[in-house]
């Protein structure tokens, strides 16, 4: 595993021109405002959403991986496949996200194109009144995010849930994810934080006495910034009994080899650092326990392995599944999809009674499909079928259910319907429907409904000093219980991405795509003031604005932001005595 602190290439020449383009994966999407994206591209070096390091406990390293889309029910991880992009910066690393590891993020594309991980953008218009990490791309990436915006827009039921690692100082990085959980509690949402002591005991090998220190201090920041705990909950994993439950079940759907494939854990990983992946899925699903709801996991891109995990398992969790068939019998998904091309070819020559036999569609297969696994499978099974007809059919297959919730779902199903010893055919229903079906039925019978939960990612910020922020580097970040003489100090001496003599930058103008200081501005600093911000961008890079004034400006308003932040930090210190809250041990 790399240094986790080593400072990044920073990128040639050629790859900031090659970025010109207008595709907007390929520049910088720290926007100064919600309109026009500016900036190229540029490895950014980073923070950990957890602030963390690499410690000796980490020797997972786990791939993002390509197959990120939806996987519902028999899906397990697919293989190692790690990203070889070949028009990136020569040793650029990899994409290669650890939640206990060195994940540094060289390409912010690479998650898009080869994970699964969705743009922002696209789901932005549908979101009201986003938040300013929204608008200026720091939250730059969701998956499925849609339900949780729609129900935003409806008044319906959504959460919000993060989890803190006490490894530390809660710093301006974790602000991000702070405001993230506020901002959807704002919104209505059910929110929740917690305080991943489990995790921080097991996985980064934390005492007690360490995680005792630190945690109350996430839980200050967070109050401080103004999430309402009397309308959200805050809880430690250790102390949560519901979730400590969950997790037991949830590790009874989950096996070595899928977490070995999925963090290249090894025979010599500890059971409990299995146990704090678990709890992470519990605290995951936690917000749904009650009643199923849209959720939304704010995390950085190196938790995106955790997010596959858990949404595998909200649906493997079901009493159901439900899949697409094309006949009685059993197929997997490749299988499946084979079935379909043989379907729609064969059906588009017929009218729409005139049945498609399976022997048919066996032999259409062997004429048109080059021979793999696969088409060999397939075939064997048409033939094995005969003259069954192929049709379309949405199937719920008897996954967890009790005999007693599969009645009841069989006797639900409308339409016509065919059933089975491990599953019913429903031939008048869509996916769609059947899902929510499935979850009604489940649910009345004692079972668990959860909707796959949904994530947003956040940019990881530069830090101060250049290269990556560092909670080990006190220069590379400022915490948020630094003094805020120490937070003045701190940026103005950060480095810039300014030209070496003024009358240079008066020329060409400031780099603010490249400077940490633009960052704190955008990040933290110009809050929900957009023109501001813009301002700032627009001085630097039109050569109006020199670092020296530039920064002088951005010392004092963090200045000011942690002397704020400290005091309402103090007055829920007195006040966290009398919150009805299970955070305290
Ligand atoms: N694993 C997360 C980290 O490293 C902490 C965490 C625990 C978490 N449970 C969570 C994050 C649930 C999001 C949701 O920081
Ligand atoms: Fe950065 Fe400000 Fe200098 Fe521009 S003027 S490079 S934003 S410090």
């Amino acid at each position: 595993m790399s240094d986790p602190d080593r400072t990044r290439d920073e990128g040639s020449p050629d790859d900031h021109s090659a970025a010109s383009g207008s595709d907007w994966r390929e520049r910088s999407p720290i926007r100064p405002d919600g309109g026009e994206r500016i900036g190229d591209s540029r490895p950014s070096s980073e923070l950990r959403s957890d602030g963390g390091e690499a410690s000796e406990a980490s020797r997972a390293t786990s791939d993002l991986r390509p197959d990120g889309g939806e996987r519902i029910g028999d899906s397990r991880p697919s293989s190692d496949l790690r990203s070889d992009g070949g028009t990136e910066v020569e040793g650029a690393d990899d994409v290669a996200l650890d939640p206990w590891g060195s994940s540094t993020v060289s390409d912010y594309r690479k998650l898009f194109d080869q994970f699964g991980i969705e743009a922002f953008d696209e789901v932005l218009p549908e979101v009201p009144d986003p938040h300013y990490l929204m608008r200026r791309g720091v939250i730059f990436g969701h998956r499925d995010y849609r339900p949780v915006a729609r129900a935003m827009r409806e008044g319906e039921p959504f959460a919000a849930l993060s989890g803190f690692m006490p490894t530390g100082d809660p710093h301006i990085g974790h602000k991000l994810v702070f405001d993230e959980i506020i901002w959807h509690q704002e919104q209505g949402g059910d929110a929740y934080g917690l305080i991943a002591d489990l995790e921080a005991h097991s996985a980064r090998g934390l005492t007690w006495a360490e995680i005792d220190e630190h945690a109350t201090n996430y839980v200050l920041s967070l109050l401080a910034l103004g999430f309402d705990p009397e309308d959200g909950e805050l809880y430690r994993q250790s102390e949560n009994r519901d979730v400590q439950d969950l997790a037991f079940e949830l590790g009874a759907e989950a096996n070595f080899s899928e977490l070995q494939a999925i963090y290249d854990f090894d025979g010599e990983t500890d059971v409990s650092h299995m146990q704090s992946v678990v709890t992470q899925m519990a605290d995951i699903l936690y917000p749904q326990l009650d009643e199923p709801k849209p959720t939304v996991i704010p995390v950085g891109p190196d938790q995106d392995p955790h997010m596959r995990l858990a949404r595998d398992l909200a649906a493997r969790m079901g009493y159901f599944g439900v899949t697409r068939a094309y006949a009685s019998f059993e197929a997997d998904d490749a299988e499946r999809e084979l079935l379909g091309v043989a379907y729609e070819a064969l059906q588009a020559d017929r009218s729409a009674d005139e049945r498609v036999r399976c022997e048919a569609a066996a032999d259409w297969i062997e004429a048109e499909i080059t021979p793999d696994d696969v088409r060999q499978r397939t075939v064997e099974k048409l033939r094995a079928a005969g003259k069954e007809p192929l049709r379309p059919r949405t199937r719920f297959l008897d996954r967890n259910a009790t005999d007693e919730a599969f009645e009841a779902l069989i006797e639900a199903v409308e339409g016509e319907k065919r059933v089975y010893d491990e599953h019913v055919d429903a031939f008048d229903m869509d996916r769609e429907a059947a899902t929510e079906l499935a979850r009604e039925v489940a649910l009345d019978h004692g079972g668990y409904g959860f909707r796959a939960p949904s994530s947003i990612y956040h940019r990881f910020m530069t830090g101060l000093t250049g290269g990556k922020m560092s909670s080990s580097i006190p220069a590379s970040h400022i915490s948020l219980l630094d003094d805020p003489e120490d937070g003045y100090d701190k940026v103005k001496s950060a480095t810039t991405g300014g030209r070496s003599t003024a009358e240079e930058q008066r020329e060409k103008g400031g780099k603010a795509d490249e400077c940490p200081v633009y960052e704190l501005y955008a990040y933290l600093l110009a809050g929900d003031d957009d023109e501001f911000a813009k301002e700032v961008y627009d001085e630097c890079v039109g050569g109006e604005r020199l670092c020296g004034g530039c920064k002088e400006q951005a010392a004092e308003l963090m200045e000011s932001f942690l002397e704020d932040h400290q005091e309402k930090r103090a007055e829920w210190e007195a006040k966290l005595d009398e919150l009805d809250s299970d955070r305290k041990r």
